[in-house]
């Protein structure tokens, strides 16, 4: 017989405990806990419910899922999926808030519904004269067949995908959503994954696609992607700084094709627009002849990109020096102002520095550490780089400068942006392009000795 048991469920985190207290344990939210009833089961093997045989297929016969690929007409968003979206796939779109979700979605409904047929938007997150608002700034007229539901209950939308069978449904956000009978609010683990498994199914049952919004928060995940990377097909990533214009679109996990495409996109008065030749825009309004400044060149999925680094050396006030990094990483900053002093002699350590990467790009990739240590090493001593020069690198804690992955392809789109002359680790100079000088560096101090900065 089954044995019925006491538990208590947080329902912010799904996190459970024998004993009920004020505070959840796990997540340390106040007031949470709830009592719940759970059959345990006795684990004997003769309660075990009797199951009907499945039919055996061969793997010989053709096993080839039918799904068809639809391309959206939305460039980025092709290009990232490899092709379009599959029917009867989910999609999450995660993203902080802000950051362009809604819109690219929106940008994406008018892409689809002139072709394809009717959108559903499922508006959780805002009012349907909030997006109606943004729809009329993409578009003067919004085709007739962008249908929205005003509706949070994830039971009334499964069906009414069902019922209406429309070629895309948006859900904005999965947080919004809820089931009557599953336990916490809106937006808790435990409903999350619940209404994406029911949604899921729905859309799976009328093969039709379907695009459920996820909100991340600056601290990482909450309840939000991370609980939902099983449960659906793709995930994609939306990322980039709020206050710069450049947003990166990612695919994190992608049942249907490869992950390592990437759009870079950027916000415009009319949505997101592809950024068509990334180098070109990043480098647009670089400032030459000031120290401080670097160029590297970083891969992006399978592309190069050329991306300004900047740093600012200043004598610090009173107390600790101040470090900080804006797109690149702030513990390998640390680091490498160590390196910088110990093993290349320039001390910046009782210095307030300042490091960014340029546009809003996150450039936490160690290939980056060179352009960046050089960047300081330039604003330390008050000497501009040329600004035909491009460095990248990995640095080790000796000093020692460390190959990184694809030097050809970035050393190409060097000269193919017009740079005449690259620093680059050791063995990493074969095969330079025509026209760009390529000089190898076994160490940080070799290179700024290399730029006549030591
Ligand atoms: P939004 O798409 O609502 O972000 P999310 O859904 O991820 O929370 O909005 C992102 C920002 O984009 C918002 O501040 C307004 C701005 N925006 C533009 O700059 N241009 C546009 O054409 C649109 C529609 C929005
Ligand atoms: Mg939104």
């Amino acid at each position: 017989m089954a044995k019925p048991t006491t538990i208590y469920v947080c329902s912010k985190c799904d996190a459970q405990t024998p004993k009920w207290s004020g505070r959840c344990l796990s997540c340390g939210a106040w007031g949470t806990l709830h009592e719940e009833n759970t059959e345990q089961p006795s684990g004997k093997p003769n309660d075990r419910q009797a199951g009907v045989a499945g039919t055996l297929k061969s793997f010989a016969d053709d096993v080839a899922e039918q799904a068809k690929t639809r391309p959206t007409k939305l460039p980025a968003l092709d290009m990232v999926l490899g092709g379009g979206l599959v029917d009867g796939s989910v999609t999450l779109l995660a993203g902080e808030p802000g950051i362009g979700k809604s819109t690219f979605l929106a940008q994406l409904s008018l892409a689809m519904s002139d072709r394809d047929g009717r959108i559903m938007y499922i508006t959780g997150e805002e009012s349907p004269s909030q997006i109606q608002r943004r729809l009329h700034r993409l578009v003067k007229d919004i085709p007739p067949n962008m249908f929205f539901l005003n509706d949070t209950d994830a039971p009334t939308v499964a069906a009414t995908i069902e019922k209406e069978k429309p070629a895309l449904t948006i859900i904005d956000s999965i947080q919004t959503m809820s089931i009557p009978d599953v336990s916490g609010d809106a937006g808790s683990v435990s409903q999350v994954r619940a209404c994406a498994a029911l949604l899921t199914q729905a859309a799976k049952e009328s093969h039709l696609p379907l695009i459920l919004v996820g909100q991340v928060t600056k601290e990482g995940d909450v309840a939000g992607p991370r609980v939902l990377e099983h449960v659906v097909d793709t995930v994609l990533f939306l990322e980039g700084d709020h206050e710069h214009r450049y947003r990166v679109l990612r695919a994190l996990k992608h049942r249907f094709g490869p992950t390592d495409e990437v759009a870079l996109l950027a916000m415009t008065e009319m949505g997101l627009q592809p950024v068509l030749d990334p180098s070109s825009e990043l480098l647009h309004d670089r400032a030459t002849g000031i120290s401080g400044s670097s160029v590297t060149a970083i891969i992006e999925g399978r592309r190069p990109m050329l991306l300004e680094i900047q740093s600012l050396v200043s004598p610090a006030g009173y107390g600790t020096p101040i470090r900080r990094g804006t797109g690149v990483d702030s513990t390998r900053l640390g680091m490498l102002l160590a390196v910088l002093a110990r093993r290349a002699g320039v001390n910046v350590l009782e210095k307030d520095v300042h490091a960014n990467a340029a546009g809003g790009i996150d450039a936490r990739d160690p290939s980056v550490d060179l352009a960046l240590a050089v960047a300081i090493a330039s604003a330390a001593k008050d000497a501009p780089l040329d600004p035909r020069l491009g460095l990248f690198g990995e640095i080790g804690l000796a000093g020692e400068l460390r190959p990184v992955a694809l030097p050809e392809m970035r050393l190409k789109e060097l000269a193919r942006m017009g740079f005449l002359q690259a620093i680059v680790p050791k063995g990493q100079s074969k095969n330079a392009p025509k026209g760009l000088e390529v000089k190898e560096a076994a160490t940080l101090r070799e290179a700024l000795q290399i730029i006549r900065i030591l």
